[in-house]
């Protein structure tokens, strides 16, 4: 959702702007630029797709100074245009930005009856255009950035140049995330430490609704009131080796086979090796009447994974819904209700709205996050991290099925704390967890026949994949991810709701994909297989030995997946439909790791 970078150093600032651009690709890729100070005077390259077009753009017409700011953007009002790109510049100041700037049009009135001129059909421009105004009338760059910060509504997170002002930069933040870096005479913003990983790990996490002054000697920070803040540097944990492809083709290839490790990492946090048991930070499960869940797109569905896991083992009522949906719905909360947050980024507009309002609403917030760092863990009351690592292809991999990992740990202590699990379940439920690692090391060996699979999916229009239970959920991902990557479109149902209606879509051309491992409620499963058969749909399952011996009979495909516990089997089933995606993306030659349209980190509503 658009990445910031701003650079005051010795050295050339393009070459260091442009690299952390790259790493911040993933946020969005709709345009890039880059403004420099030259000779004091504000200079942009700026081009519409991809970092690529404006690095072409920078060969044949380079830039240089040592002090700029970059931007790669994920577009919102205003088409993906050169002209629409970021920095926006007048001849005093340049801005980046990421956010909405929600009263864009009062201020564009304003500054046109000003006699301010603008240039796109950005609400990013008005930063510029009201900053440019308070600097026509005399006041200083910190004043009138300052100014201007008081007067817009939204969210933003901003980088300012200014000209004749080599040492000099401003940043603010109020809802979308900016962290300052702390070099050797050399000071950075960025939207995450990723973009600043190789540069420097002195960071600080600037506090929602503040601003900074930074010249090459460190940081002042104040909050929107003009007060003078702390904010304390921090070292960070990232490598800038976390980063490559590590030889796959894909970013997200090399994440689908993360998913061992980073499923074991997440139990090592939480799972104590001498005493078998798992550790969670203090929570009075006794006391909670209600868990509120919610989430935005994958991990909204590894919420209603956790969801079936809590009801089921831990007998604890649960509501879920859509983030973008319960922050505007009122909902009524029982006073020991918690509030169960799941977010890779943690930094998403709709999750953090919601997050919001469930703790106005005197819930017990307790987060699962990926970035610990980010505004939803301090936000929140207790942070449940997951130990996937950086995820830089947009579509979630490694980092639902670590957050299933925490809720799974979640549900067994739940579940045993208010006495619905004994501890012979429990320690079976954590053994099949914990042999989760391997299983699905075993699953990824299957690559070879979910390729066989994937031709037939790349050839529909539309795909069905269906799951019953808490499975259904797993089944969503699967068309979750086939959407997103190869825009091959694929909805999923509850098996037994097909017959309700999605079951007219049925013809020969629709591959059926269904996730359907012996056990819960299989026959039921088959049955509607079935219906879907006598229909003419190809069916495609993943399934188990046991489940294999009844289905190769009815099905044209079937992938044979490990035997586990039924407890872990979606963490397990989730990997063969992330794969599945990824194969047809293959053969349909679509962007994997950055489809058209997406961004990863979505910070407006
Ligand atoms: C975006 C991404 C999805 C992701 C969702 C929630 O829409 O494209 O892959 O699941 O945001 O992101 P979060 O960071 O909150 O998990």
């Amino acid at each position: 959702m658009c990445g910031i970078v701003g650079v005051l150093s010795n050295q050339s600032a393009v070459p260091i702007i442009f690299e952390a651009l790259r790493r911040l690709e993933y946020r969005g890729y709709d345009s890039a630029g880059i403004a420099t100070l030259v000779n004091g005077s504000i200079e942009r390259r700026r081009a519409s797709g991809k970092l690529d077009n404006l690095g072409e753009i920078l060969k044949k017409n380079a830039l240089s100074g040592t002090v700029g700011i970059g931007h790669t953007r994920w577009a919102t009002h205003g088409a993906p245009t050169e002209n629409n790109a970021h920095p926006h510049a007048t001849e005093r100041v340049a801005i980046v930005h990421n956010g909405i700037i929600e009263n864009h049009e009062a201020l564009r009135k304003e500054l046109e009856e000003a006699g301010q001129i603008f240039k796109s059909d950005t609400d990013s421009e008005t930063i510029a255009l009201l900053v440019d105004l308070y600097l026509k009338q005399g006041k200083s760059p910190k004043d009138a950035a300052h100014t201007a910060l008081n007067r817009l509504e939204g969210a933003f997170a901003i980088a300012m140049l200014f000209a004749n002002e080599e040492n000099l930069m401003i940043g603010a933040r109020h809802g979308a995330p900016l962290i300052v870096g702390f070099g050797e005479s050399e000071m950075f913003l960025g939207s995450d430490s990723l973009a600043l990983a190789p540069l420097t790990r002195r960071i600080a996490y600037m506090p929602d609704g503040s601003w900074v002054v930074l010249t090459r000697k460190g940081a002042d920070f104040y909050d929107l009131e003009g007060r003078s803040i702390d904010c304390p540097i921090q070292i960070t944990a990232l490598m800038a080796g976390a980063i490559g492809k590590d030889g796959y083709r894909h970013y997200m290839e090399k994440e689908l086979n993360e998913h061992p490790v980073v499923i074991g990492q997440t139990l090592r946090r939480f799972v104590n090796p001498s005493t078998h048991q798992i550790e969670l930070p203090e929570i009075d499960f006794t006391s909670i009447s209600r868990a509120t869940v919610t989430a935005c797109g994958s991990a909204y569905y590894a919420g209603m994974i956790g969801r079936y896991w809590l009801e089921e083992y831990a007998r604890l009522p649960v509501d879920i819904d859509i983030a973008s949906e319960l922050r505007y719905r009122n909902p009524p909360l029982d006073k020991n209700g918690i509030g169960l947050l799941i977010s890779q980024s943690g930094e998403t507009a709709d999750t953090l709205g919601a997050l919001r309002l469930l703790k106005n609403a005197g819930q017990h917030i307790i987060s699962v996050l990926n970035c610990e760092h980010s505004t939803m863990a301090r936000e929140s009351d207790t942070v449940l991290g997951t130990d996937a690592g950086v995820e830089i292809a947009v579509a979630t991999t490694k980092a639902f099925s670590a957050q299933l990992t925490v809720l799974a740990c979640l549900t067994l202590v739940a579940g045993v704390k208010r006495g619905n699990l004994t501890n012979e379940t429990a320690d079976a439920c954590l053994s099949a967890l914990l042999d989760v690692p391997s299983r699905v090391a075993e699953a990824l060996q299957l690559q070879p026949a979910i390729q066989e699979m994937a031709k037939i999916v790349a050839e529909a229009q539309t795909v069905i994949y269906l799951g019953r239970g808490i499975l259904f959920p797993v089944a969503m991902e699967g068309a979750l991810k086939l959407k997103e990557i190869s825009y091959i479109h694929a909805d999923a149902y509850a098996a037994g709701e097909m017959k309700h209606g999605p079951i007219a879509l049925i013809d020969p051309t629709v591959p059926i994909i269904s996730v359907v491992p012996l056990g819960y409620l299989f026959d039921k499963t088959v049955s509607n297989l079935q219906e879907a058969k006598a229909r003419g749909g190809r069916l495609l399952v993943f399934t188990d030995e046991k489940g294999a011996k009844t289905l190769k009979g009815i099905a044209e495909q079937v992938v044979v997946l490990p035997d586990v516990h039924p407890f872990v089997s979606p963490i397990l089933y989730t990997v063969p439909v992330q794969m599945l995606a990824y194969e047809a993306a293959l053969i349909k030659g679509t962007d994997v790791d950055q489809p058209r349209n997406l961004a990863k980190s979505v910070t407006v509503e």
